[in-house]
């Protein structure tokens, strides 16, 4: 019910937004409202994606999606991180078909959501609102791929990131991939040579990867993804030798607390916690312009202050280091604009098992 309310409100407003998308894109898809499978994916038939690939089945769904998103993040700021997170560990793994929202699998058995990583996957509470919302304006049409990749896109926007067109048509998945994830996720342990193998495996240049990787420039990390670099490095019963003390020293002090305590992603911020991330609480929540996202998670790896051991990493090579100083020296243009790209790369992964690609689920934890 509460979904159906804000419905009629979206419908009540909507009329009088004209859609961004059609504003940025009205060079590029000038010929996708006649032809609506043009431009579309040449080199595989079975992804018909295209831009506004809804225009005429669902007309309104990239702007329920945005207005959506828009709500969610008023509520609750940390949906952006969220759903960017979750938009990675889809597309990673066989590709962006929404298998990482499964509960469920074909022929049973485990799913992605119960990988390594699974334990702190967020957000998916933000897409069933969303899908809801969507199964009530245009029922059985839209992919939960689609709408993850549309409201991760609207996420990074609100927090004041940029826009980068995406294409959408795709397809949902009938199988989650347990063992893939496990094996394919990048680990917070790992080196950089096996950060940039990982990515590379998926068509990154370590570049992209670099770009891809700023998106630790927002949301919070659990404590517990560096407890041993605080206190038992690779099993030395000694801190990381590559933390500066003074840092040390601060995450020591900020995870002491027992309690799940989490670190957020901003070095301008003020305080740790675990039920909110206070650097948001200043940017109002619908102005899109960037007092969040930005290069300051550049600027922290170039004085040692990365949280992640991977994400320190960075400065462990030759070439990401450049990467890292260049990203950093700039008002963030530079940062922006590989970040835009590299995001619509991400989104626009497919797997390699067509196969398992059918029709929209209903609900995007369960099958149809
Ligand atoms: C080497 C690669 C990566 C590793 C090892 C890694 C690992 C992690 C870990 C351990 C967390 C903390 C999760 C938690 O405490 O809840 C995290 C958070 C996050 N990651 Fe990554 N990540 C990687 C790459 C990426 C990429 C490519 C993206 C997106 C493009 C991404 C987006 C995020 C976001 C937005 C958060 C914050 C989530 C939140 O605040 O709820 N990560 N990552
Ligand atoms: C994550 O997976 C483990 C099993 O590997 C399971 O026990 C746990 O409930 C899962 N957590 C979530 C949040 O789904
Ligand atoms: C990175 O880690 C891999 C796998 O653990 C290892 O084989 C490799 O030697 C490491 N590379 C460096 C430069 O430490
Ligand atoms: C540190 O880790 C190693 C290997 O995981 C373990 O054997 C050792 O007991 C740990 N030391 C401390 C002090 O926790
Ligand atoms: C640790 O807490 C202090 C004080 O609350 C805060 O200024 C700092 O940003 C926090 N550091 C990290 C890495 O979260």
């Amino acid at each position: 019910m509460k979904a159906l309310a804000f419905l009629c409100i979206l419908f009540a407003t909507t009329l009088k937004v004209k859609p961004l998308l059609h504003l940025s894109l009205s060079s590029s898809s000038s010929s996708s409202s006649s032809s609506p499978t043009s431009p579309q994916r040449s080199d595989d038939p079975q992804h018909q994606q295209s831009y506004d690939f809804y225009s005429q089945s669902c007309p309104l769904a990239e702007q329920i999606v945005r207005q959506s998103t828009q709500f969610l993040f008023a509520t609750d700021a940390r949906t952006a991180p969220q759903l960017l997170r979750l938009l990675f560990h889809d597309c990673f793994v066989q590709g962006c078909d929404g298998s990482v929202l499964l509960e469920e699998n074909i022929e049973g058995g485990r799913t992605e959501r119960d990988a390594i990583p699974n334990q702190t996957l967020k957000g998916f509470d933000k897409i069933d609102f969303i899908k809801d919302l969507l199964e009530e304006a245009c029922p059985g049409i839209v992919s939960c791929a689609d709408v993850l990749v549309l409201a991760a896109r609207e996420g990074v926007v609100l927090t004041g990131g940029p826009f980068y067109p995406v294409f959408t048509g795709r397809k949902d998945s009938t199988r989650s991939y347990y063992e893939t994830a496990v094996e394919e996720i990048p680990s917070p342990n790992h080196n950089v040579s096996t950060t940039l193998m990982r990515f590379a495996s998926k068509g990154f240049s370590p570049r992209e990867t670099v770009s891809l990787l700023g998106a630790h420039n927002v949301g919070s990390i659990d404590c517990d993804f560096i407890k041993n670099r605080i206190l038992n490095f690779s099993g030395t019963g000694l801190p990381d030798p590559s933390i500066p003390t003074d840092f040390l020293i601060e995450l020591a002090t900020n995870c002491s607390d027992t309690s799940g305590s989490r670190l957020v992603s901003d070095s301008t911020s003020t305080t740790t916690t675990n039920t909110a991330i206070p650097y948001y609480q200043a940017l109002s929540p619908l102005l899109a312009s960037g007092n969040t996202f930005g290069t300051h998670y550049y600027g922290a790896l170039l004085r040692g202050r990365g949280l992640l051991f991977s994400d320190q990493q960075l400065m462990y090579d030759r070439k990401t280091t450049k990467l890292v100083e260049a990203y950093a020296s700039d008002d963030g243009f530079t940062f922006k604009r590989d970040f835009a790209r590299v995001m619509m790369k991400l989104s626009s992964l497919s797997g390699s098992v067509v196969s398992d690609q059918g029709s929209p689920r209903l609900q995007c934890s369960r099958l149809n």
